[in-house]
């Protein structure tokens, strides 16, 4: 069995976030999707409107969705790998070249961006409409 690992927040979950998780499932047979914390979000300067709680359960009924675990900090993509034995690591390409050190245990691969939707744009245009 091929397992594909992504990382995200997943946050105000639309088609951008379903396309890349279609796209990495066909890489292989099981997903695994590390969804960052409420913690880790703090971390990073991210504010979620939904809890991590709330996410993962939204993830868990996604089909191409095998598995959610949590995503804690910055360092444990290569335990991730090694522990869930994974084959492929996929990330959308706005990460392009920033996890490809990975590479010594993996296949690295990053996805085009379904354009034009991001949580934020979402964010700000509900902010916009009166
Ligand atoms: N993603 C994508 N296409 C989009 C938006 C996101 O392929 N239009 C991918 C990202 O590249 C990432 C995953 O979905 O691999 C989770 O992204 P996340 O950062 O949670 O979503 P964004 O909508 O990009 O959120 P934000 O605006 O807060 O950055």
């Amino acid at each position: 069995m091929k397992k594909v690992i992504t990382y995200g927040t997943f946050d105000l979950l639309h088609y951008g976030h379903i396309l890349l998780l279609q796209r990495a499932k066909e890489l292989g047979d099981y997903l695994i999707v590390a969804l960052s914390t409420d913690q880790f979000n703090g971390l990073k300067g991210k504010d979620a409107y939904f809890t991590y709680e709330e996410r993962k359960m939204m993830l868990e009924s996604i089909k191409y969705v095998d598995l959610v675990i949590p995503e804690e900090n910055w360092e444990q993509k290569q335990k991730d790998i090694i522990q869930w034995e994974v084959d492929t690591f996929v990330m959308g390409d706005d990460w392009e070249g920033k996890f490809d050190e990975l590479s010594d245990c993996c296949t690295v691969i990053y996805l085009a961006r379904t354009p034009d939707i991001s949580t934020t744009s979402i964010k700000s245009s509900l902010q916009a409409t009166p």
